[in-house]
């Protein structure tokens, strides 16, 4: 972990955990699509990170990567480096002096999406310090992968309908169970069920096969085990290492404001609380071509890539407005960069409880993905488990959200939990 602070510039290390979502793109990748060998097509070489990958390049170069299990990266030349999926978005490659990221490839036609799993679209290839930029697009030359087709859920859900108070739902929910407390939220009644299902992560998604959780080792099991039964950045030797909760609106960017928090948190973390700064969530949905605005993204490529590529700038620079827009940042804006970002274990789907507590209490918050389900709308405080209750006047498919862990506990009747910080209400 390394801070340094310049006139500028301020470096720190990002880290997400397992998927961290939202709506995204449509592909629906899995490990098994990217794994093997393919080639990536390289156009010309020498720009900086204003390149524009959406516009037609000639080839200028062919390189052959093979991607390895469990997150081997070889190039043609010998070279091993590192690689990790990004939920079921696209893949990041590390090999050699670059780096490389695209989304996979898809098409869509009255809305049912196609995946080409074994080609990606447009991406960014530049060396290890964000310099001299490419496009690329890469092919896979093995095992190449059927094409799948899916309608998003969303299309079965009337997503114009105005969400409907429902009072017995919520009473249903305190009568069940008493870990956790449901109230009702007049701001809600206005709002249509869309809009409510993007605050919450956006377009559905269901599970993705993922590698299997890294092996713990005894080490590190041992670490684990001499940890704090119960941990929390907001009450840290009685300093707060947490930024104020914000709202997210209707704008599905819980992607960004959890790397946001993280970034916040993490400065604060390196700086013994002494830097404590509101990044932009606005800077990600007007500006990163890592992420889809409104639509979601992901904490690896916002906490981590983006933030290590462009940087961050405060609030100020570019204020929330909630909704899409141009990226309008002011200008000289300090900005605040990722010297590293890995997913915790290593590579998407590593993460496991032990390594998650560890990085929380050595190195500060973490971004995690989370589901949301119907009864979560109600949430007002407590230990969150899902009652398994579905409020059947405002109908609801599962969603990612993306949230900031700031602590743990324990509770031997109960499983080993995580106090959670989002954005959701
Ligand atoms: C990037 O390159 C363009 C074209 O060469 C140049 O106009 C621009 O100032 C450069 N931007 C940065 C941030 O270096
Ligand atoms: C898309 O839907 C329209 C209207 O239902 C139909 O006329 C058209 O043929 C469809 N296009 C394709 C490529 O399926
Ligand atoms: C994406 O897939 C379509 C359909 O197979 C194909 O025509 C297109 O060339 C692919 N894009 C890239 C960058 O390979
Ligand atoms: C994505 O693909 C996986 C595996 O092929 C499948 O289980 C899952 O349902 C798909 N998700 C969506 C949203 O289609
Ligand atoms: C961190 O800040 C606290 C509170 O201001 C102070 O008591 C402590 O000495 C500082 N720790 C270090 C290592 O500077």
């Amino acid at each position: 972990m390394a801070l340094s602070l310049s006139r500028t510039v301020f470096l720190f290390s990002a880290v997400v955990s397992l998927a961290t979502v939202h709506g995204d793109t449509p592909a629906n990748c899995t490990y098994e699509d990217a794994r093997g060998t393919w080639l990536f097509y390289l156009g010309p070489t020498g720009f900086n990170s204003t390149v524009d990958c959406s516009k037609p390049f000639d080839v200028k170069r062919t390189i052959r990567v093979e991607l390895l299990y469990p997150d081997v990266a070889q190039d043609e030349f010998g070279n091993q480096g590192f690689w990790t999926l990004i939920y079921n978005q696209g893949f990041e490659v590390v090999v050699g002096t670059h780096k490389y990221f695209a989304f996979s490839n898809y098409t869509s036609v009255n809305k049912t999406v196609i995946n080409h799993c074994s080609s990606t679209t447009p991406g960014w290839s530049h060396d290890l310090m964000s310099r001299n930029w490419a496009c690329y697009f890469g092919e896979k030359i093995t095992t190449v992968s059927s094409k799948k087709v899916y309608i998003p859920l969303e299309e079965k859900l009337d997503l114009q309908r105005k969400y409907v108070p429902n009072e017995v739902f919520v009473s249903k929910i305190n009568s069940v169970q008493s870990l956790w407390e449901a109230t009702h939220y007049p701001e809600m009644y206005g709002w249509t069920l869309g809009d409510l299902q993007r605050r919450a992560g956006g377009i559905p998604q269901t599970a993705t096969p993922r590698p299997p959780t890294a092996a713990v080792s005894e080490e590190l099991r041992l670490a684990a085990s001499q940890l704090p039964n119960s941990f929390d950045w907001r009450d840290r030797d009685r300093e707060d290492f947490v930024s104020p909760i914000r709202n997210q609106g209707q704008c599905g960017s819980c992607y960004a404001f959890a790397s946001m928090a993280m970034m916040e948190s993490r400065l604060r973390v390196l700086t013994n609380n002494s830097l404590q700064v509101v990044l932009s969530p606005q800077d990600v949905v007007g500006c990163s071509e890592y992420s889809q605005g409104c639509e979601g993204g992901f904490p690896y490529l916002i906490a981590g890539k983006y933030a290590q590529d462009f940087g961050a700038v405060e609030e100020s620079c570019f204020p929330y407005l909630g909704v899409d827009s141009a990226c309008n940042e002011k200008k000289d804006c300090m900005r605040y960069y990722a010297t590293n970002y890995y997913y915790v274990g290593g590579y998407y789907g590593a993460c496991s409880e032990p390594l998650m507590r560890l990085e929380l209490v050595n190195n500060g918050p973490v971004a995690v993905g989370f589901e949301v389900l119907n009864d979560f709308l109600n949430y007002k405080g407590g230990i969150y488990r899902h009652t398994g209750l579905t409020d059947k006047f405002n109908p609801w498919v599962i969603t990612n959200h993306a949230v900031l862990v700031v602590g743990y506990g324990s509770d031997q009747a109960v499983c080993p939990l995580f106090p959670f910080r989002g954005n959701f209400l």
